[in-house]
């Protein structure tokens, strides 16, 4: 659909504009030139429900509603993820950086997967821990890897945080085998189970935002949301992620991502038929 489809829908150029503005200003998130049906499509629901019968209305609300704000985002970001996501990210852990930390008899692994969605890349990072854990017990401490979840969406973290899944979302790239061993069939779904969620905690961020707060991690798994983000705001992103990882730390990004003319800060690490980065 064009456009101009979409503004006979009620959503004028200047409207649009104006709500490009505040979705950048907010979340980081650019939108092209057309976009004005991805943005009807995702926000009529929002507008019939609260009453709000125009664009021009909802940028009025935008301004001193500060829930709607938050149920814009929500509508407005893409929150797709599975189990084990392009799997390369999760096997070069287990056989490179986990191994390379029980090496150097590291005290703690700090792993933070920054834009968490609904959890399923920082659960899976947690099985990985306790697969590499079964094959070689003791080689990294006991509770000594912790895992952070963050995202700019509260409702994509309350999912995460209560750990239980259904229909696709789980069994989306989970093999039975890892279903069985982690997860337990409750009421409302199939839960992961206490010794993976023990070490993965959530919490509300946005990229846009300090990471002060968070304290310094190993590696750094961003992956799928950089592509959604001004090439300004990448580098923005990237230097405060260098400055977020401990010497020699990782950083993980998405399949169609890469660290490109946006930082200087790291080295790529080839392995196998894939890359990541290591902070130089
Ligand atoms: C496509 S998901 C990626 C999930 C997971 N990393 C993966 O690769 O499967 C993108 C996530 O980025 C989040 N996001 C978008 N803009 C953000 C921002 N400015 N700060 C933090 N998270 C953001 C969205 O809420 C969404 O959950």
């Amino acid at each position: 659909m064009t456009g101009n489809t979409a503004s006979a829908q009620g959503l004028s150029s200047e409207d649009y504009n104006a709500f490009r503005s505040f979705l950048e200003d907010a979340s980081g998130i650019v939108l092209g030139d057309n976009k004005h049906y991805l943005v009807t499509s995702r926000l009529t629901r929002l507008m019939k429900e609260q009453g709000i019968e125009s664009f021009g209305v909802l940028m009025q609300h935008i301004k001193r509603d500060s829930k709607l704000r938050h149920r814009i985002m929500d509508a407005m970001t893409t929150n797709e993820t599975s189990w084990f996501r392009d799997n390369y990210p999760f096997d070069i852990l287990k056989e490179q950086l986990l191994p390379e930390f029980a090496k150097k008899q590291a005290r703690q692994v700090r792993i933070w997967s920054a834009a968490s969605s609904t959890g399923q890349e920082a659960y899976s990072l947690s099985m990985i821990v306790s697969e590499y854990l079964q094959k070689r017990p003791g080689s990294l401490p006991a509770n000594g890897v912790q895992i952070l979840g963050t995202d700019i969406s509260p409702t994509v973290l309350e999912q995460a945080r209560s750990g239980i899944y259904e229909g696709v979302a789980a069994s989306r790239g989970l093999s039975e085998e890892r279903k069985r061993r982690f997860f337990i069939q409750t009421e409302t779904g199939w839960q992961v189970k206490d010794e993976i969620r023990k070490r993965v905690s959530f919490r509300e961020l946005n990229l846009m935002q300090g990471y002060g707060a968070l304290g310094k991690f190993d590696i750094i798994y961003c992956r799928n949301v950089l592509i959604y983000f001004s090439a300004e705001l990448k580098r923005d992103i990237l230097a405060r992620m260098a400055r977020t990882l401990n010497p020699g730390g990782f950083l993980v990004l998405g399949g169609s991502e890469s660290i490109s003319s946006y930082s200087e800060d790291f080295e790529l690490v080839r392995w196998r038929n894939g890359v990541i980065y290591k902070l130089v």
